[in-house]
Order: structure tokens, then sequence, then C-alpha cells
């Protein structure tokens, strides 16, 4: 191997590590709190949607979720710090539908359901939009 081929391997090298130290800075400066607060309230939309399919609908369970969606949902605005005003109107939307259902206070499947309803449509049409 001549010192030319060498030195192009060594520059390979470096360049390569280099990358990968940008991409490893890229992913770690990556903001979080996205993902949590949706993967936090997909966890308890799940949990809903559960409940309802295996009929087995605990009321005070399903005010707990309710409550975790609820508070969860007042973190979309400071986890997304960028978004125009569009985006924060969903948000507000989800808050509103998910105010009504907790004021709802569903006892059972059949009342869960007709208050998960306008939630869901409240993630679906932002997904939509902006997922
Ligand atoms: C105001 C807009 C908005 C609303 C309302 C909204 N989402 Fe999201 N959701 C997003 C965006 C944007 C992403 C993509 C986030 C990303 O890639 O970092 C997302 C991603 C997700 C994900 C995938 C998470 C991941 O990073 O793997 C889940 C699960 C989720 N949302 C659940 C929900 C549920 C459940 C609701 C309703 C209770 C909801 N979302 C309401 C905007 C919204």
């Amino acid at each position: 191997m001549n010192a030319r081929s060498a030195l192009l391997i060594l520059l390979g090298l470096v360049i390569g590590i280099l990358g990968t130290v940008f991409a490893m800075k890229a992913l770690g400066n990556r903001n979080p709190m996205p993902h949590a607060v949706m993967t936090v309230m997909g966890h308890h939309m799940g949990a809903l949607g559960q409940a309802v399919k295996s009929g087995q609908c605990d009321a005070a369970q399903i005010n707990d979720h309710l409550l975790r969606l609820q508070s969860t949902s007042g973190d979309i605005a400071a986890a997304f710090p960028s978004a125009e005003q569009d985006f924060l109107d969903h948000a507000g939307r989800l808050r509103n539908a998910l105010q009504d259902a907790v004021q709802a206070h569903p006892t059972d499947c059949a009342a869960l359901a007709k208050v998960t309803k306008p939630v869901g449509d409240s993630c679906k049409s932002c997904h939509q939009q902006y997922r």
C-alpha cells in the first residue's frame, strides 16, 4: 500500500467518525417532549379503548385515565414551542373535548365510548394535518 492510499483510508475514517458524532449530537438534541407527551396520551387513550372493547369500564379507573389525559394535553403547547396558531387551536379543541369528557363523568362503557369519540376525533384531526 502506498502512502497516498493509506492517507485516503485515514481520511475516510476521520470523515466517518465526524459524521457519526454529528448524527449523534443531532439525535441527542432532538426535543424528547413531543414524543413523551404523545406517548403518555396514547397510553391513556389505549387503556380507555381497551376498557370499552373488553366491556370492563370501572368508573374510578376511567376517571383516572381521563384526568391524566386532560392534564397531559395541557403540556402540548410546551412540547411544541414553535407551533403555529392553528396547531394550538387543535390542541385547544382536544382540551375542550377532554374537559367535557371529565365533566360527563362516565360510569359505564356506553357513556365512555360516547365521551371519548370527540376526544379521539381531536387527536385524529391534528394528526392528519401535522403528524
Ligand atoms: C395539536 C396537535 C395534536 C393533537 C391534538 C394530538 N397529537 Fe398526537 N401527535 C402530534 C404530532 C405533531 C405528532 C408527531 C410528533 C413527533 O414526531 O415528534 C404526534 C404523535 C403522536 C403519537 C406517536 C408518538 C411518537 O413519537 O411515537 C401518539 C401515540 C399520539 N400522537 C397520540 C395522541 C393522542 C392519543 C391524542 C389525543 C388524546 C393526540 N395524540 C393528540 C400532534 C397532536
